[in-house]
């Protein structure tokens, strides 16, 4: 039997059936089966179908009849049933995630979903009205074990995480980029932004999250990114080519031993956790984030120390050192900027009213403080 022959029968056993419009649902029910729009069904005509198509045309036909429903009704109803199905999987998911003590059960079950699906997650809620193929439970799955019996942070399943609304990809070499930090890219980007030519080290580097977003935000910048971890800078790189940045270059160092030039601004968010704490940090980070990128074995101020040491060395006259600090760190990160001859300009806190950014300056001269915005 021919396409057009089908057609005509499908119609014809609806009409039997008193359906209004058979002609229209027979052709919804044969485009849908066939994969084809509506007018493909026309322009191949003489398609002969296989048994399996006419079988599955001849099933819903049937369940049309039986249950007296248009096709678009009865799919409809499949989709919901569907829906019933995955929203009872995300339920599951997020409890599982629960009883393992993963504080953001709900948002991660959500980033696992999409993730999964390959949709956006503000796009799940219409993604779940579909059938969930075996490749996508199983993707589920996988993530949701990680996530939960392991604690594996959100960001390294995903591998990739937003940081000032740029992408970058995560792993578990470099640190997961916080939103805290982003507080300290701003203050940078406003100490820098109508500055011609400026030259910036940023010590740490990690993922490239500092270096990149100033990049991006700075066109007039040249950013030196060093970090003593390799496998860190590798995804540095990465970083920065996903981004396109351009004038963004890093380099092994550890601290200041590969730099040789004079910088405009010095930016670092250096390991600052002390020893003791570290050790009680969350599973997710202990386990997972790289210790060197967290703490410095001491009593946390191991590189403010050696950064403010020696950055006179390192910075133009007039040029700023911008420090991230720990919760409870900025009077005495201030205290070893003014030992070290630098005059401390701002002390930012965060959201929470902590004071998390240190900036000095090398000058003998009056800082424009009001270049530098505050929260
Ligand atoms: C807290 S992380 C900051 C990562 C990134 N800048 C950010 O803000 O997300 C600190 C970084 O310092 C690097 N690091 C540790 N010891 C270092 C050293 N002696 N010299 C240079 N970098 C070092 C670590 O590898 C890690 O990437």
């Amino acid at each position: 039997m021919e396409l057009l022959e089908i057609v005509k029968f499908a119609e014809e056993y609806l009409l039997k059936y008193s359906f209004s419009k058979p002609r229209l649902e027979a052709e919804k029910i044969i485009s849908y089966v066939l994969n084809l729009d509506r007018i493909g069904l026309y322009t191949n005509f003489e398609l002969v179908l296989s048994i399996e198509e006419k079988n599955e045309i001849k099933k819903y036909l049937k369940r049309m009849v039986e249950e007296n429903s248009s096709f678009d009704k009865l799919e409809k109803n499949k989709n919901s049933d569907f829906k019933e199905v995955n929203m009872e999987l995300l339920e599951k998911t997020k409890k599982y995630l629960k009883d393992y003590g993963v504080e953001e059960y709900k948002l991660d079950s959500e980033y696992i979903f999409s993730t999964a699906l390959g949709c956006n997650r503000s796009f799940l809620s219409i993604q779940l009205s579909k059938e969930l193929n075996i490749e996508v439970l199983n993707e589920i799955k996988r993530m949701t074990i990680l996530r939960g019996k392991f604690r594996k942070p959100i960001q390294q399943i995903l591998g990739n995480w937003e940081f000032y609304g740029y992408p970058f990809k995560i792993n578990e070499n470099v640190l997961i980029p916080r939103s805290d930090t982003e507080i300290l890219v701003e203050q940078c980007k406003f100490l820098m932004m109508d500055k011609i030519d400026v030259k910036i080290l940023d010590i740490g580097t990690g993922s490239g999250a500092i270096s990149v977003v100033l990049g991006k935000e700075l066109s007039n910048s040249a950013i030196l990114g060093v970090d003593i971890s390799e496998e860190a800078l590798k995804m540095a790189k990465i970083n920065a080519e996903l981004n396109n940045t351009k004038n963004v270059s890093f380099r092994k160092s550890d601290i200041f031993s590969a730099v040789t030039e004079t910088y405009e601004l010095i930016v670092s968010n250096p390991p600052y956790i002390p020893k003791d704490e570290y050790e009680e940090l969350q599973i997710e980070v202990k386990n997972h984030e790289p210790k060197l990128a967290l703490t410095d074995n001491g009593d946390g101020y191991f590189f403010y120390e050696k950064i403010t040491k020696e950055a006179g060395k390192y910075l133009k006259e007039g040029g700023y050192l911008a420090f991230e600090v720990g919760y409870n760190q900025a009077e005495k990160v201030s205290d070893l900027m003014i030992q070290n001859k630098l005059k401390v300009v701002k002390i930012v806190n965060d959201y929470g009213g902590k004071a998390r950014v240190v900036i000095g300056i090398k000058s003998g001269e009056e800082a424009d403080v009001n270049k530098i915005i505050g929260l």
